[in-house]
């Protein structure tokens, strides 16, 4: 499961990891550390609280850092791995102006040099213990195949590509033709995501990267979770009435779980709201669907709402 800031914190990956099937591991949305004007460094608790063990029982999980300084990823590095988790990843993916603008996520991908001088310090720390979720570069793909051999020299536990540029943002295709050639430049595993939402999607990109052996399901598993047990079995099947009884557990699951974690109707309905812009799809007219939930503005009316749309409204075939 691919990390989605906004949606995938603990309450919904542990509760996904109950309700459905096929997803082996789990990474987090990223962690940055804040640091104040008299030098200390500090971790916001929440960002502690959401991969802390006591909240991801019987998840495989990885945290993820962003962060572009050796100090200040090795500050939050220590944090992690005294929380026990065995593996931490380094986003060098995330497109968001307000990111990339402080040279971080993929704003880091043209300055390779400040790149090997934090894979130079953690790495003598954490051998095999880190690995890289990465776009091909912020503006050219040319930064990416540049950077992959200069990786060579770590030792990293795999490589996560999203072959799309930061400046792209979600625009255009995942660049298969761009993934493929990435696979002759660099010794360490490669694991592909982008874009797989159903078994055409998979089977392309499959036929396209037969080596790849791992994948990163990020969107498409929001919108249809039981997508990885459908791939994991080798082909999606069609969904049945016990599936629409699994998917209704889950959601009024994650409701209850969020009313209990956060305080009033409209920061637990905007959790919601979140997870269903993607779910929607699984519905017939999914436009429809996902316009009556984003107008409920209070708990009662979402309830009600979500079993309407499940007594009312088929899945999309
Ligand atoms: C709302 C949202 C939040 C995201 N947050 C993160 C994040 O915290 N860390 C990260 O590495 N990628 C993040 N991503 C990128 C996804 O993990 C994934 O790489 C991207 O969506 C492409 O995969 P997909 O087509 O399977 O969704 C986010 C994407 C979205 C849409």
């Amino acid at each position: 499961m691919a990390p989605l800031r906004g949606i995938t914190d603990c309450i919904y990956r542990t509760t996904f990891l109950r309700y459905f099937k096929g997803v082996d591991r789990v990474m987090a949305p990223f962690i940055s550390s804040l640091s104040a004007a008299n030098g200390t460094r500090r971790i916001k608790p929440a960002y502690l609280r959401d991969i802390s063990p006591e909240n991801n029982k019987n998840t495989e999980l990885i945290p993820q850092i962003l962060s572009n300084d050796p100090d200040d990823f090795l500050f939050t590095a220590q944090h992690i791995f005294n929380l026990g988790w065995p593996e931490i990843n380094w986003n060098l993916g995330c497109p968001s102006p307000m990111v990339t603008r402080k040279k971080r996520g993929s704003g880091l991908l043209p300055h390779q040099g400040q790149i090997c001088r934090v894979l130079d310090a953690v790495m003598a720390r954490y051998p095999e213990r880190i690995s890289i979720k990465t776009r091909l570069g912020l503006d050219s793909a040319a930064e990416l195949y540049r950077l992959l051999p200069i990786l060579d020299q770590y030792p990293l536990t795999e490589i996560i590509i999203h072959p799309r540029l930061g400046c792209q943002m979600y625009k255009g295709r995942a660049d298969l033709e761009a993934f493929q050639n990435c696979q002759p430049l660099t010794r360490h595993r490669l694991v592909y995501n982008g874009d797989i939402t159903d078994q055409d999607s998979y089977s392309r990109i499959s036929q396209h990267l037969p080596g790849v052996k791992r994948l990163m399901l990020g969107r498409g598993l929001i919108a249809d979770p039981f997508l990885s047990t459908g791939l994991k079995a080798g082909g999606l099947c069609l969904k049945s009435d016990s599936d629409r009884d699994i998917l209704k557990s889950f959601l009024d699951d994650l409701l209850q779980q969020y009313q209990g974690r956060l305080c009033g109707d409209s920061h637990i309905l905007g959790r919601l709201k979140g997870i269903w812009r993607y779910l929607a799809v699984i519905f017939e007219d999914s436009d429809k669907v996902r316009k009556k939930i984003t107008k409920t503005k209070k708990l009662n009316n979402y309830t009600e709402m979500v079993k309407s749309i499940f007594a009312e409204t088929p899945f999309s075939s």
